[in-house]
């Protein structure tokens, strides 16, 4: 019976564990969650997977640092992913690492079969290298100073003996799959940014590594490990167990319908994967989503920058229904979204505790006191009564269009505004009005009143529970229902189900509302503070100077009134500051640390003396001083996040 179901197969990326996981880690995986748990509500036979990406040169490095071995060090951190997604109750059906023995088999036969095929041969490497973000560059595509293109951090010079994929020739039936299937990466921009990349000419790809040894041997040729990115692309078939047996899990599940990736990634996704199935001749992914970033405060979340967010922190003071709401009602899929605070508490209180938790409440109190707990179903409705059950009808019909649409923001949002209209229902009939009179009228309308609000909910918590999966079981519980688990979307497709007799529970209020100021300071956990600072990479002092020299300096305040980017610089941004006694136009050479719009009303500090220098034909007055650590972090004005002795300049 189960397995004439239709299949869905949807993945995360698997994460590094380099680092503890933060909130742009957890929309990803509560995006995926979603969507999983949408699939099964509409009846899909669904399997979901997430995992950790545990190979390669940056690992073995921070665990040597450690003292401890690279597995060691990574079964802690990957022990802590796992807690994690526990407590966003995500709901994946398996968890692959590339450590598992299953994995690293079927990477040795895939790799060895691409081998076998011609597709792989062995030469030297000689080129640029991102370790944090295992990536090769040719010179070309480097950023200014030998950075790298991706994440703007410097890249190292690679001279090794190495296997080589022939990406290249897969160029045409690439384009050929893109254009037959133009769904295929989404959003659409990505696509085509994708078959830019690919036009300009793809170069063979080095997918063995032998300069360190933390990953999957070649079988072959045992000096040399799988390049990450290869190793890592092939969990989402290793999980499925291919040469297990008859392959059964692989044959219901294989091509996935979905592997949502954030966009950073979506090239290895949708040009080098790709690449490799077709050497392999196994059938494509479906489709590959890239989403945006969280952005925190305005600015992008990363380590590198000390304004990560920690979501165990969050999910133990709101909960987790509360941040998965957060994130999903927020962001459109595929575009950046921000976090702040008082966003999230605001959002939270309005939507979850004002919204859909006094609607519960109410509607509990209410059937409680007039009649006894007991909903009773009549015919007697009238037409505010019809038309909230056609509403009711129609916002299931626009949920399952938006969520299958991959707009999830606005599935939630028809579905608030539904919520909407019940509380103002509520408002509209009076119900306490309708209590104090014996009139067989007015009875017969409260009856009615009292079971569209409890149907209505009966709804809600079912087109809920994808995104908000702890309070949903909890509004089907305090209206008398069991069996939860087993509803599907079919079950509130129609008005009505609710039997006479049913009797409501009431329980504690499912979302309390927060205050906003004391939470501020319990939250915000930076990972820097937990970082060990490597003191050796501290400049040394320069030489002192008198205080004459020092007097010699004009320091001010001044607050940004504009900026913008200098066309065609890397580097620049151009300032217009107020610096009390006039305007001054600056140049900084700080483009790739800040967006220029968030910079607008900050203040900085300025050398308002310094000589006046052209740049790019701009006159540049004055110097913003900004703070950098040795690996280039650069903050111009959150000095909190940098190390001590970083140098001010
Ligand atoms: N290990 C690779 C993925 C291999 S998949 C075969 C990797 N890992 S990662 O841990 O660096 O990132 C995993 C995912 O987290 C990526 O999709 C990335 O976009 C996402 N995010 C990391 N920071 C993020 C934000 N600030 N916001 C949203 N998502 C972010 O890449």
């Amino acid at each position: 019976m189960g397995d004439t179901k239709k299949t869905y197969y949807i993945t995360t990326p698997i994460y590094y564990p380099s680092a503890k996981l933060h909130i742009g880690h957890t929309y990803c995986t509560s995006v995926a969650d979603t969507i999983a748990r949408f699939k099964r509500l509409a009846g899909y036979d669904v399997r979901f997977l997430t995992g950790s990406d545990e190979h390669g040169q940056k690992i073995q490095r921070a665990a040597e640092a450690q003292g401890i071995t690279p597995l060691e060090y990574t079964t802690n951190i990957v022990n802590g992913f796992k807690a994690l997604w526990e407590k966003m109750h995500i709901s994946n059906d398996d968890f692959i690492r590339t450590t598992d023995e299953r994995h690293e088999k079927v990477v040795q036969e895939l790799f060895t079969k691409a081998y076998e095929k011609g597709d792989i041969y062995k030469a030297e490497y000689e080129g640029w290298y991102c370790t944090p973000c295992e990536s090769f560059w040719t010179e070309q595509k480097l950023g200014e100073n030998h950075t790298c293109p991706d994440c703007g951090r410097p890249v190292e010079r690679v001279k090794e003996e190495s296997y080589f994929f022939k990406l290249g020739k897969y160029t045409e039936q690439w384009l050929k799959f893109i254009e037959e299937n133009p769904d295929f990466i989404q959003p659409e921009s990505r696509r085509n940014e994708m078959i830019q990349f690919v036009k300009q000419g793809l170069e063979d790809l080095a997918v063995s590594r032998t300069s360190f040894d933390w990953g999957i041997k070649l079988p072959f040729d045992p000096k040399h490990v799988v390049y990450v990115w290869f190793d890592a692309l092939v969990n989402y078939i290793s999980a499925l167990h291919p040469f297990d047996g008859d392959g059964e899990l692989y044959k219901k599940f294989w091509p996935a319908d979905l592997h949502l990736v954030g966009k950073e990634i979506v090239r290895f996704h949708t040009i080098i994967w790709p690449m490799m199935l077709m050497s392999l001749e196994l059938p494509l992914p479906k489709k590959v989503f890239g989403h945006g970033w969280m952005i925190v405060d305005g600015t992008k979340m990363s380590k590198s920058l000390g304004n990560v967010i920690d979501p165990i922190p969050l999910i133990e003071i709101y909960g987790a229904d509360s941040l998965r709401y957060y994130l999903l009602s927020e962001i459109t899929l595929g575009n950046d979204g921000n976090f702040t605070l008082p966003n999230f508490v605001t959002k939270i209180n309005a939507d979850l505790s004002n919204d859909l938790g006094n609607l519960l409440n109410r509607t509990i109190a209410m059937i409680e006191k007039y009649h006894d707990g007991v909903i009773t179903k009549t015919d007697d409705i009238d037409a505010l009564d019809k038309e909230i059950s056609s509403l009711a009808e129609q916002t299931v019909a626009d949920f399952e269009a938006q969520m299958e649409a991959m707009e999830l923001n606005k599935a939630l949002k028809t579905v608030w505004a539904f919520i909407g209209r019940m509380n103002k229902y509520i408002d509209e009939t009076m119900p306490w009005v309708l209590a104090k009179s014996s009139e067989d009228v007015d009875v017969l309308r409260l009856q009615s009143v009292m079971y569209h609000l409890a149907e209505s909910l009966r709804i809600i918590a079912v087109l809920v529970s994808p995104v908000i999966p702890v309070g949903a079981p909890k509004i089907w519980e305090q209206l008398g229902l069991s069996g939860f688990e087993q509803v599907q979307l079919d079950d509130v497709r129609s008005w009505g189900a609710i039997n006479t007799g049913t009797k409501v529970v009431k329980g504690e209020p499912i979302y309390p509302r927060f205050e906003i100021p004391e939470m501020v300071e319990t939250v915000t956990v930076t990972e820097e503070v937990e970082e060990t600072v490597d003191t050796s990479n501290v400049p040394p002092l320069k030489e002192n100077i008198t205080y004459d020299d020092f007097e010699k300096l004009d320091l001010r305040v001044a607050k940004v009134v504009s900026c913008e980017k200098v066309p065609k610089s890397k580097k620049l941004l151009k300032f217009v500051l107020d610096i009390g006694l006039e305007e001054r136009t600056v140049l900084s050479g700080i483009s790739q640390y800040y967006e220029p719009e968030t910079m607008v009303g900050k203040k900085v500090i300025y050398l308002a003396n310094l000589a006046p220098k052209k740049m790019m034909g701009i006159e540049s007055y004055g110097m913003i001083l900004s703070a950098s650590d040795w690996e280039e972090h650069l903050e111009v004005t959150n000095i909190e996040s940098l190390p001590a002795g970083s140098i001010v300049k």
